[in-house]
Order: structure tokens, then sequence, then C-alpha cells
């Protein structure tokens, strides 16, 4: 080949190189073939979800904060891993909990609350007598990408959205059925968002940081009426008004948060069970991590968040999810971790365990320092007027204690815990609860005083996950308990009396309960 002939970027750009590889017949012969010959498409239109009636009260429940607004909720795009591979999808967490939508079949899809006037019935409703609650707001519209026909080239050569690809999409009709909302197809997204905003009749606000293209699809609109001004602002308000939905789980929440607590027990259990493999391995971490993670895969969606698999000194380490240590007769094995079901609500669960079956004295010591202090979050959680905040006070008061006990602070467990001092902190320095459900971290975006500083409601679900973090090198710990650590964690639900359950308690927590436990399922 001559210089000359040298292919250049400009004769053909890099993005159009992955088809470099491709064979696919592109004759009308072939186009006409495979479009030809298929059976016929189910006529029963799918169940209505079991979230669908929840999710149209959650969206009722938005649409009343923000009257005369447009509201987009996208579900996110497909995200690439490299090149033409793409992680697995999972819509926006806000999106799941306003359509009842769980699975991998909406990337692009946008759910809009369109603002009703006067003449759609926002007004005639309350003047019917219904109250002012029920009166309705916004019409829901979820804009999806339904299936494509089997004569076009999308059905056999899209390997995004392609059936011969990722598999039937469902038909807007169906999509329909399944979550009771309007649907229409993506492609009139663009005209749907625009309509009445130039005029400056209709605000739009979006939730951020969900899809790119449709933020600044949104930001077009606002330059183009000139509403830009506090774009920024007014979006952080419905993300926020979002997480805060989120705080008080209804009846179908909290039935799918208690099937993620049973399917993590069970993945557990199957740790438990995996040991001496794993001892048998040079990653045994690996091994741990490996056991959960297909338990996560037969039952749910997946993992709500990596696992944390750390053994020994590594445990040490609050986000060890590297997992590439061996794992050792006489160590601890810290495991966090969670199932997340296909509805996307995810279980948060820590068991430190003995990888032998049986405690040492010394680990046994931190490990009931750290079951003491999460007791006492709980016995505080189930107290009339509590704050979200206690729940922590509750478990360092114990933490402190115990420390000053074992010589460990430079004063007082008092002195500790008063707001100047938190030496105690050295040793656990993350928080002890936070909100769960469909994230890990739920309920992110609330205010400080929705979150840490409001009162226990019912149907919040929380962790409490205290914790005492002994590193090797740390020459402010007796040398016995070096390289130890501990974290118990388990997922409570107030119930509507303000009593506490204990979600996770069908995982042992007591150092004897946790013996037996192993013993029972090593055999
Ligand atoms: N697994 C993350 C956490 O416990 O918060
Ligand atoms: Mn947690
Ligand atoms: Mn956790």
């Amino acid at each position: 080949m001559t210089e000359s002939q040298t292919p250049t970027p400009e004769e053909q750009p890099l993005t159009e190189r992955g088809s470099n590889r491709s064979q696919r017949p592109t004759s009308q012969a072939f186009r006409t073939f495979i479009a030809d010959g298929w059976g016929s498409r189910p006529d029963a239109l799918p169940e209505r979800s079991p979230a669908a009636d929840h999710a149209a009260a959650r969206r009722a429940a938005l649409g009343r904060l923000f009257p005369g607004e447009r509201l987009v909720v996208p579900a996110g795009q497909l995200v690439t891993r490299n090149n033409d591979n793409d992680y697995r999808f999972r819509p926006h967490s806000a999106f799941a909990h306003l359509t009842g939508l769980g699975t991998d079949q909406e990337p692009d899809a946008v759910l809009v609350l369109h603002p009703l006037g006067e003449d759609d019935g926002a007004a005639t409703s309350a003047a019917g007598g219904a109250s002012p609650d029920d009166t309705p707001t916004h019409e829901a519209v979820l804009y999806f990408r339904p299936r494509a026909g089997r004569d076009t080239e999308e059905f056999y050569a899209d390997s995004r959205y392609g059936e011969l690809w990722v598999g039937v999409r469902p038909s807007l009709e169906e999509i329909s059925a399944l979550t009771g909302l309007r649907a229409e197809h993506v492609d009139s997204l663009a005209d749907a968002l625009a309509k009445d905003v130039g005029a400056g009749q209709v605000r739009v606000r979006v939730v951020p940081q969900a899809d790119a293209a449709v933020e600044a699809q949104v930001a077009t609109l606002r330059a183009q009426a000139g509403l830009s001004e506090g774009a920024a602002d007014s979006d952080a308000a419905l993300a926020e008004a979002l997480s805060e939905l989120r705080l008080r789980k209804d009846t179908y929440e909290i039935g799918e948060v208690r099937a993620a607590v049973a399917a993590t027990a069970k993945g557990f259990e199957d740790i438990v069970r995996s040991l001496p493999r794993a001892v048998d391995h040079p990653r045994g971490e690996r091994v741990i991590e490996g056991v959960f993670g297909a338990r996560a895969r037969e039952e749910g969606n997946g993992l709500g968040y990596d696992t944390i698999a750390a053994a020994g000194n590594h445990a040490n380490t609050l986000h060890w999810i590297r997992n590439d240590g061996a794992v050792r007769a006489g160590q601890l094995v810290l495991v966090d971790a969670g199932v997340e079901v296909d509805s996307l609500y995810t279980a948060d669960v820590t068991r430190t365990i003995p990888v032998d079956g049986t405690f040492t004295e010394a680990q046994r010591r931190v490990y009931q320092a750290v079951l003491d202090a999460a007791d006492a979050s709980f016995a505080r959680a189930g107290q009339p007027g509590v704050k979200f905040r206690d729940l922590h006070a509750a478990a360092m008061e114990v933490l402190a204690a115990r420390l000053a006990e074992w010589g460990m602070l430079p004063g007082t467990a008092e002195e500790s815990l008063d707001p100047e001092g938190q030496y105690h902190r050295r040793w656990m320095v993350h928080g002890t609860s936070h909100h769960l459900g469909l994230d890990v971290h739920d309920c992110a975006q609330a205010r400080r005083e929705m979150y840490l500083d409001a009162d226990l409601e019912p149907g919040m679900i929380f962790t409490i996950e205290p914790g005492l973090y002994f590193r090797e090198d740390d020459l402010k710990v007796p040398e016995e308990l070096r390289g130890i650590a501990v974290r118990i964690e388990d997922d409570i639900l107030v119930r509507e009396d303000g009593s506490v359950e204990n979600l996770s308690a069908a995982l042992p927590r007591t150092p004897d309960d946790v013996e037996a436990w192993m013993a029972r399922l090593r055999g």
C-alpha cells in the first residue's frame, strides 16, 4: 500500500469502525426473507402490575407539590461499557418509583406528568365534590420505545433494541396495560415537552442526571422561552421532592424489601456453606462474593451494591470491594451484601462471622460491643418521639463506654461523646443508619430536616449498622484487638403503631447464635 492509499479517519470516522467486522447480509432478498414467516404475537395483554396502583398514588402525591408544571422523569439511557457493549440497564430509581417498572425494558423511556388545565378536569373534579387532595393535577404519560415490527431493520440488525438481539420489547398497548399509564411513542416526546413552553405558560422541571439528552432538550426549551434562570434550583427541588416521597414506604414497597431481605438471608447461608471452599482458594473473598452474587441473580435482579467480602484486616477498609484476599481459619470475615429484587428494592445486611465457626475471646469481645450498640439503637428506635439522628447517638453511647472501659480513649466516655471530643469515632468513622429502598442509600436528596432531624414515622425502612474497626497498624488499639473489624447491619421497619421490626432478624446476631447457625449449616 502506498502512502496515498492509507485510510484516514476522515475517510471512515472512528465511530463507524465498529461495523468493519460486520458480515450481515444486506440484499433485498434477505430483508424480505427475514421479515416473513413468524408466528403471531399473543393476543392477551399483560396483567396490571401489582405496583401500578401504588405508583399512581405516588404520582398523585408528587403532582400536588407542583401544580401547573410539567414534570419530566427519565428512565435514563443505556451506558456504554466499551465500544458496542452496554452495562445491563437499570432505570433511574425515581422512574421506577413512579411507574412501578423495574425491569430492563425501558432505556430511553420518559415519564412525563403533564399539568391539567381547568379544561382538563383539574377544577371540575373539585367542583364535583372531591376533596382538594383527590383533584387530579396532572396526566401521566409514558413515552416509550415499543418493539419495532419484524419488517424493520431494527428487528434483526439493532443490537441495542432489536428483538433478535435483546428480546421482545412490549408494544405501547402492552406497557400501558402493565403500568396503567397512557403510553406514547418516545419519538413524540420532543413535541410533548415543548407544548406551551415557548409562550411561557408552562414551566418544566426535569430530574437531574437521569438522562443527559432529555436534560439538554429541556434546557433548549427553557432557553427559547427565556426561562433558564434558576433552572438548576428548580430541578433540584424536584429531585428533593422525589427523594422525600420515598421516605415512607407503602405496603407494596415493604413487601418488596421483605423479599429482598429473605433472598439476602439465603445468600448468607450460601456463604457459610462455601467457607471451606473459600479457605482452600487463594482468593477466598472472591469465592464468597461469587456465591452471594449467584444467589442475587437467581433470586432477584442482582446486587443492590457491590458486595464487601472482607477477611481479617481487610474488613478495616470500609468499602473493601476488591475482594481478592485469602480467607483463613481463625479470622473473622465481614460480609456486607444485599439482593436487589426484580422490582429494584434492595436489602443491605452485614454479618461478621468467624471463618472456622468459633469466635476467639478477643473477637467475641469486639463483636459483643458492636452488638450491644446495635441493640441500643434498635431499642431507641422503638421509643416514641425519636428522631432519626437518635439512632446514631444510642449506638455511640455504647461504643464510647466500651472503648473507655478498654482504656482506648484519652478521657471519659462522656468527654468523648461531647461534640468537641468524639475520640471514639476513630474506630467507626461511618454513620449508623440510612434509609433503604430502591437505592441502598435511599432518599439521598432529602433535606436534613426530613432525614436526620426528622421523627421516625411508620413506613420508614432504614439500617442500623454500627461497627468497630481496629486496623492492624493502629498503635492506639490493644495488641490483642488489632486486625479485628466487626460490623452488624440490619434492616429495620417502623410499623404503623410506631413499633419497630428487624426485617433481617432471621440471620443470627448474637455470637452464640452465629456459631450455632454456622455449625448447623456446615453439618
Ligand atoms: N452497604 C453499604 C452500606 O452499608 O451503607
Ligand atoms: Mn448500609
Ligand atoms: Mn451495608
